[in-house]
């Protein structure tokens, strides 16, 4: 699970770390920890159609973690099997989610934090099910007056889970806010930290307050190489144009055409964000369709021959 010194993790982000994102993270950070976006247990184990794009062969990822969610602890230790059977490499159990289809309307992501009893038979459950490592990836608690997410890594670590995160925001607070972890108190498993981490000084400050290890979440956007310099394996590039062109061919021959055109518009959103003229390289992207065509507005943004 930690392939480097400073057990450095890439976030799992909904929409974002798709296996061409994570191929560009691993560039840099090769032997960073990945996590993949969030799996429903219903849609791997019953093969929902739109789960195609959720569900890779991990064999070839290097240190990559396969992330589920759900309510049935049933099924999620049928979904751990089948993740783990796909190469992943532990399963991580998603204990933080606050969307409301997930937490409140499903009873899985961030309630489990309200329902701590569920939440350990869905870790037994899943331990039973793999050989491989898990984790479970929660916040600090419900809400301000619920943090008691000590009492459910506790739990986790009693029902066999071999570390967790810790996002430093209340379920209430959701993305918003400043991530605020306590100094790491005394538990029997590795807790990894998660929440503003921008830069190997972030780092820095968790370890400082006792944590094993880091997770980047947001910072990652429109530039992945950041893992990459806090694990100490790669500089800023030279030319972002040529990082984003990299990631535009991945989308294209992962989703095709017609899907990975307008699915790359917010990463070149975030690939151009505070340089000259970036609102109108928007505008522009926003109206392509053709794949040539934003090729040679990148080329031409960045002045790549
Ligand atoms: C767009 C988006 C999608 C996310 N998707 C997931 C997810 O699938 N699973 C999960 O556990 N957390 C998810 N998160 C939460 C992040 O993994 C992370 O905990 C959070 O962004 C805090 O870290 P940061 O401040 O470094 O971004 C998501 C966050 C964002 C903004």
């Amino acid at each position: 699970m930690f392939d480097n010194d400073k057990k450095i993790f890439a976030a799992p982000l909904a929409g974002i770390t798709d296996k061409p994102f994570r191929t560009i993270l691993r560039e840099f950070a090769p032997y960073a920890s990945m996590v993949t976006e969030m799996i429903s247990c219903h849609s791997l184990v019953e093969q929902h159609k739109n789960c195609i794009r959720n569900f890779d062969n991990y064999a070839d990822e290097g240190n990559i973690g396969a992330q589920i969610f759900g309510a049935d602890s049933y099924l999620m230790g049928e979904a751990a099997k089948i993740l783990a059977d796909a190469g992943a490499k532990w399963i991580d159990i998603n204990m933080g989610c606050p969307v409301p289809k997930v937490a409140t309307r499903s009873g899985a992501g961030a309630h489990l934090m309200r329902d701590h009893k569920l939440a350990g038979e869905i870790i037994q459950s899943v331990v039973k099910s793999v050989k491989i490592p898990v984790s479970i990836k929660t916040r600090l608690g419900w809400d301000e007056s619920h943090q008691d997410w000590i009492d459910l890594i506790r739990i986790a670590a009693d029902c066999g889970a071999s570390f967790a995160t810790i996002h430093g925001r209340t379920r209430a607070q959701g993305y918003s806010g400043q991530s605020t972890l306590p100094n790491k108190p005394d538990l029997p498993i590795p807790i990894i930290a998660n929440g503003d981490i921008k830069n190997l000084a972030d780092v820095e400050r968790v370890q400082n307050l006792g944590y094993d290890g880091a997770m980047i979440g947001r910072a990652m956007l429109g530039q992945p190489w950041i893992i990459g310099q806090i694990c100490g394996t790669c500089d800023k590039p030279e030319n972002i144009g040529n990082v984003a062109l990299k990631h535009l061919d991945l989308i294209i021959n992962y989703y095709g055409e017609k899907s990975g055109v307008p699915m790359f518009r917010k990463h070149a959103a975030w690939y151009s964000a505070g340089m000259p003229n970036s609102a109108q390289f928007r505008i522009r992207v926003n109206q392509i369709t053709d794949a040539e065509q934003l090729k040679y507005l990148i080329k031409e943004f960045w002045s790549i021959n």
